[in-house]
């Protein structure tokens, strides 16, 4: 039987790896400027957390989920960070020790969609939630900070789409109107949102379904029903993102997939590349009622997630991972023991080495070493040994020299200091074969 990864999941190799390093690396770098600190929850939640928090109605809910049992307990991989950030927060008590609480997230999410050009079952997001400050402010500098992050990763062509669904009141009056505006037109929407017409009638407003888009487009606007309050946070929200030099779309349509949003909702999409109808390459908004649902004190807070594969997709490849420095070719058997103490001598002292121990022939090796990139290539043979040196090979430089056993390592760091890296590397190229 063949195994394949799992239908809408994909393995991410070395080569690949580099640029999610890379990514990572930059993302880290802003929000940590920003005061964030990272936090790692866990990636099994109970079933009803996301229940209760990301909604009832929800196609993640409803549909994406992978939940199980397991000794009587129902619980579900996460399809998303916020949730279980929030349930650490409350769990943990920060609200005691802190006013003011940043944290950060990496790590894969995971969602039974229909798989399609970025979208995956398992993807991974990079997140920020902000507890403890109601905003606008907070919301004008989180939207500012994920555009930054954006910008530092090399992206400039994006949109910033922003709204409010308001709170409590506001909310009530937008179901009330959306029903009102839905029920006349029934018999012509989804299934789906014939259903959640009765249970939610918010989510019909993400129906992707052909059938519903007409009554979509002439449905009511959350934005001309935002109350006093609402109203307010939202225009000094306007105002604090123009200081920042952002011009958002203001977007009545964007009212997200989760439930838990109360008050300022943002997506930034791409307005170019080939993303198609998977623009969103990060989301987010305001949740002032999730840490008192759960079991919390009354603390409001925003966040948003961002999805890596879209992002690395519109990036530049960037250069491939550099080779190794040394590539130990031992020519005897002798040799080879030498090599390998050598190695970690080698590696101690900070260089990157890589063991040949195939026992292939000289000319294969030297091949290998070139093919890796490697700066330089050691030859440790009956010769070698008898005179307690090693055959350095310097691949960059196209020379050969010998240097003394004794004090290799300050030797060759000494030499690789001052020797250019080789210009091409072919590392690790897929499908490279050895010879022997
Ligand atoms: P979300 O909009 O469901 O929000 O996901 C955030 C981002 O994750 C999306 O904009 C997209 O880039 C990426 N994403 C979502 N689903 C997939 C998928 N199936 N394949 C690839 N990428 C995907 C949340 O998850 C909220 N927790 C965000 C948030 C944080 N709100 C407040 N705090």
């Amino acid at each position: 039987m063949e195994f394949r990864a799992v239908r809408g999941m994909k393995d991410i190799l070395p080569e690949q790896a580099v640029r999610w390093q890379r990514l990572e690396a930059t993302i880290r770098s802003v929000v940590e400027r920003y005061g964030f600190g990272e936090v790692r929850t866990t990636v099994i939640e109970a079933t009803e957390l996301f229940v209760r928090q990301v909604g009832e109605g929800t196609d993640i809910v409803e549909k994406e989920m992978y939940s199980f049992e397991r000794h009587g307990d129902a619980l579900t991989v996460r399809p998303e960070g916020t949730a279980g950030v929030a349930r650490a927060y409350v769990q943990h008590a920060l609200q005691a020790r802190e006013p003011v609480t940043r944290w950060y997230y990496l790590g894969p999410m995971f969602r039974a969609e229909r798989p399609a050009k970025g979208r995956f079952r398992q993807f991974y997001q990079a997140g920020c939630e902000h507890f403890g400050d109601p905003g606008p402010l907070c919301d004008a500098e989180m939207i500012g900070m994920a555009a930054e992050v954006l910008q530092a990763l090399g992206l400039r062509d994006f949109a910033v789409h922003v709204s409010s669904l308001g709170s409590g009141d506001a909310r009530a009056r937008f179901r009330e109107a959306l029903r009102a505006h839905f029920e006349p037109l029934r018999a012509e929407l989804s299934a789906d949102s014939q259903r959640r017409l009765d249970s939610n009638p918010l989510r019909i407003l993400d129906s992707k379904d052909e059938r519903d888009r007409e009554a979509i487009a002439r449905a009511p606007s959350l934005l001309g029903l935002l109350g006093g309050e609402d109203a307010r946070h939202f225009e000094d929200l306007r105002r604090y993102l123009g200081a920042l030099g952002i011009a958002p779309v203001i977007d009545a349509t964007l009212v997200r997939g989760l439930d838990y949003y109360t008050r300022t909702v943002f997506e930034l999409r791409a307005t170019a590349g080939e993303l198609g109808a998977q623009d969103a390459l990060l989301g987010g908004g305001r949740y002032d009622g999730m840490v008192q649902g759960l079991g919390g004190p009354a603390v409001p807070a925003i966040g948003f997630a961002m999805g890596l594969e879209r992002i690395l997709s519109l990036l530049e490849e960037g250069p491939p991972a550099s080779g190794p420095d040394c590539y130990l070719a031992p020519l005897c058997e002798a040799g080879r023991a030498r090599a390998l103490v050598l190695g970690k001598e080698l590696r101690t002292a900070g260089l990157r080495c890589e063991l040949d121990g195939r026992g292939l022939s000289l000319r294969a090796m030297l091949r290998r070493a070139n093919a890796l990139g490697s700066r330089l290539c050691l030859l440790v043979g009956e010769e070698e040994i008898g005179r307690a040196v090693i055959t350095v090979k310097d691949l960059a430089r196209h020379e050969q020299v010998e240097i003394p056993w004794e004090q290799a390592a300050e030797t060759l760091a000494r030499r690789l200091a001052s020797s250019p890296a080789p210009a091409a590397n072919a590392a690790r190229a897929p499908g490279e074969a050895d010879e022997a």
